[in-house]
């Protein structure tokens, strides 16, 4: 590690916080990257059999010119998202894509456009340095940082800056992300690190607390309210284990689908009473590549019904997309709503539209989340409402396998990446409110 960045480092763990804006910027640091001449090594391959530990590279990077109304981070931790597992296998296209695109917009956005790409959507740290223009934080706060990169200098977005005409992941559309020893983000992305966390704990919420807050509870999403039924996919993942949280702590009532008797009993330690194991159950829901079998839609929704006394769910938390959608479709109640931020299983959605139009239900769009949405959602963690569900951690230069865990499949809830922090269990400032949710912050701990 740099001089530079050690001294940070140590300044941060001795809880030395008002030396950070006195010690000078290091001039690299390492990042997790992918590389431009990279993006063609898997081609033929199954997306499956395409491995993240192949093309996820431990960089020694510069450092980017700060510019205005950004902050340079001090990451202490990350985690894996979906995105960086796209990200790694090239798909649905390579991310130099969106580099190069944003990086036309202006000159400071080309720093973006660079032969690497240093990934990652969260981060917990402790601020650098702020650009020109930032007056709400300084060097030396503990923060997070949702990964909603806006510029606003259209008016669409002013009403809901995830309309804005420029909007863009971080770390995923942009450059210089979370999985790394510093960051860089708009000041806008800041956030207070909640006091009771750890540093790998206070990072794995970001992208998928917000995400999943938007979408399940937001007006902008399928604004739940109490006693709504929930349909979750994959509730013991990143997403559904937030979304199985935001349901329980509304008053509605989750019904989890999972595909393990283990990832059931997870839900259950949650606090969600109805469960369904798919692998158990041996749903079909295709015959063949082209034809589903609404059958099985039925069988399924009658699983549900039996489940919860015979309603069926008020909202869908979509994301397995090509493969569940037809059955999502199905299963909402008359007047109800499926909710989509995503396409796992392939982006090319077939539902019988008769289930929908004749029964007045509503398929909404929801993407990442506003400031406003990010601030409300990191609150809930902050407050002890909403907790981590961090299952395990890796050091920063095995990012390869965290990210192959998440695109096998294997793993529960979150998988945290420790990027300055040396070991797990550092960072906590707020030792009571901690030890009054030990227990569920543990919730998914080496499951
Ligand atoms: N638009 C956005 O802002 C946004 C934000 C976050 C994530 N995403 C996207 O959302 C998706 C999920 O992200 P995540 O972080 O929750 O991932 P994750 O941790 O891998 O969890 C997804 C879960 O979905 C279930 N699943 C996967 N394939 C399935 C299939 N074919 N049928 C039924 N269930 C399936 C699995 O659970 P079981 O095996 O237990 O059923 C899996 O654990 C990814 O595609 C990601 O890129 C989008």
């Amino acid at each position: 590690m740099a001089n530079a960045l050690s001294e940070i480092q140590q300044a941060i763990l001795t809880g030395n916080l008002d030396d950070v804006a006195g010690l000078p910027v290091p001039e690299s640091y390492r990042g997790v990257t992918v590389h431009a001449e990279d993006v063609e090594m898997f081609e033929g391959l199954p997306s499956k059999d395409k491995d993240p530990r192949k093309s996820l590279h431990l960089d020694d990077v510069p450092v980017p010119e700060l510019g205005p109304g950004e902050a340079l981070v001090a990451v202490m931790a990350s985690a894996i998202n979906y995105n960086t597992v796209w990200t790694s296998i090239f798909e649905p296209l390579p991310t130099f894509k969106f580099l190069q695109r944003y990086g036309r917009l202006s000159p400071l956005a080309k720093r973006h456009d660079l032969p690497y790409h240093v990934v990652g959507s969260d981060l917990s740290g402790v601020v650098l340095r702020t650009g020109p223009g930032v007056h709400r934080w300084q060097p030396g706060q503990e923060v997070v940082a949702h990964c909603l990169n806006v510029e606003l200098e259209a008016p669409d977005g002013h009403n809901d800056t995830m309309l804005d005409s420029e909007q863009r992941i971080w770390g995923f559309e942009t450059n210089f992300g979370g999985l790394a020893e510093v960051a860089l983000v708009k000041a806008n992305q800041l956030m207070p690190k909640p006091a009771h966390l750890t540093w790998e704990e206070a990072a794995c919420p970001g992208l998928v607390n917000s995400t999943a807050y938007r979408q399940l509870v937001s007006r902008n999403g399928a604004d739940m309210k109490q006693g709504d039924v929930v349909l979750i996919w994959g509730a013991s993942g990143g997403l559904g284990s937030y979304a199985t949280q935001f349901a329980l702590n509304g008053g509605a009532i989750p019904v989890c689908v999972v595909s393990s008797p283990e990832k059931a009993e997870i839900c259950r330690r949650m606090g969600a009473e109805l469960v369904i194991d798919r692998t158990a159950e041996g749903y079909r829901f295709w015959k063949d590549e082209n034809t589903q079998d609404p059958k099985e839609w039925q069988r399924f929704g009658a699983k549900i019904r039996e489940l919860t006394g015979g309603d069926d769910p008020d909202i869908v938390f979509e994301h397995p997309g090509r493969e569940t959608f037809g059955a999502s479709v199905f299963a909402a109640r008359k007047g109800g709503t499926i909710v989509t931020c995503a396409s796992t299983s392939g982006y090319l959605h077939q539902f019988d539209n008769r289930y929908l139009w004749m029964n007045l239900k509503r398929i909404i769009g929801s993407h990442f989340a506003n400031y406003r949405e990010s601030w409300e959602a990191n609150r809930l963690i902050a407050r002890g409402h909403i907790h981590p569900t961090l299952s395990r951690t890796y050091g920063l230069a095995d990012t390869g396998q965290a990210a192959y865990d998440v695109h096998r499949n294997t793993h529960q809830g979150k998988v945290g990446v420790r990027c300055l922090a040396p070991e797990d269990g550092l960072g906590v400032r707020d030792g009571e409110l901690r030890e009054r949710h030990l227990d569920r912050i543990n919730t998914f701990r080496g499951v």
